[in-house]
């Protein structure tokens, strides 16, 4: 099985909307329907898991259920209660609560798929987070293969920029080589049942210093695949970005 987890988990706090940002609208719906959509059209994708904070999750399931009404959209409760997720398809998306980090709502996915009687060394699971609505099915199948092959990869892209580090957020400490730099984007995906024993078996201290589940792989001498992903893949963080998903959504109507 193949399963697409929707990361939706956030509050948004450096958008400062009055909603998360995932549920602000561009092109006319709101970014969380781009998302959802995307691995909607790739049918190499069994199942789609949308991760939010629980106070939200009723208002996605509804959302959902108004844009993808015939592919039924159940909650990870249902499936806990062994009543499935509500249709002859067996519900395509499953809504379920997030956890305080990203990747305690990643670990909350897991645990969906567990209960959905699924989680063998084969599954593989493609990490989304909610508010990156231009991923493209090229990235999508690019990502299935390499974790078939690897066991995990991640989406990246060569840094445009020079990037500086700095140890006191004052002076400049070094410089690193640019060629050698690329940005993380999304997705980023696995083999689940190993994601779920890897992380398990990280201490506290190095729970606290991950920034995504890749990371997990490269502290444990993992190997991980980079997919190529694309520069106007971004991540919708400021509310300027809105403005700029506008833009992006313009070009990728015009095809
Ligand atoms: N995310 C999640 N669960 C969390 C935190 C984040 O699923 N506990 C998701 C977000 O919803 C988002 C993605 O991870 O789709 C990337 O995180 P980020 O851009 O940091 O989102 P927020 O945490 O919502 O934003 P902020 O940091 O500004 O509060």
């Amino acid at each position: 099985m193949i399963y697409a987890a929707v990361l939706a988990g956030g509050i948004g706090s450096r958008m400062g909307a009055d909603k998360p940002k995932q549920f602000l609208e561009f092109g006319d719906r709101p970014v969380i329907v781009h998302t959802v959509e995307r691995f909607m059209e790739c049918d190499e994708i069994d199942r789609v898991i949308v991760m939010t904070p629980a106070e939200w999750c009723d208002y996605t399931r509804n959302l959902l259920v108004q844009y993808f009404c015939s592919a039924s959209v159940g909650t990870g409760e249902e499936m806990h209660e062994g009543a499935g997720s509500g249709s002859e398809e067996g519900g395509r998306i499953t809504v379920a609560v997030g956890g305080q980090t990203r990747n305690e709502t990643l670990m909350n996915a897991i645990s969906v798929i567990e209960a959905d009687g699924n989680l063998d060394d084969e599954t593989i699971i493609v990490t989304h987070d909610a508010v990156r609505p231009f991923v493209t099915e090229r990235m999508i199948r690019e990502n299935i293969a390499a974790a078939r092959e690897t066991g995990a990869c991640e989406t990246a892209f060569p840094a445009t920029d020079t990037i500086i580090e700095t140890d006191d957020n004052k002076y400049v400490a070094t410089v690193p080589d640019r060629s050698r730099l690329w940005m993380v984007q999304t997705p980023q995906t696995f083999r689940a049942k190993k994601l779920r024993e890897l992380y398990m078996s990280l201490t506290e201290e190095e729970k606290e210093v991950l920034t995504d589940a890749a990371r997990i792989y490269v502290m444990k001498d993992e190997p991980v695949e980079i997919v190529r992903g694309e520069s106007w893949n971004i991540k919708i963080t400021y509310p300027q970005d809105i403005k700029i998903a506008e833009a992006i959504e313009e070009q990728r109507c015009k095809g």
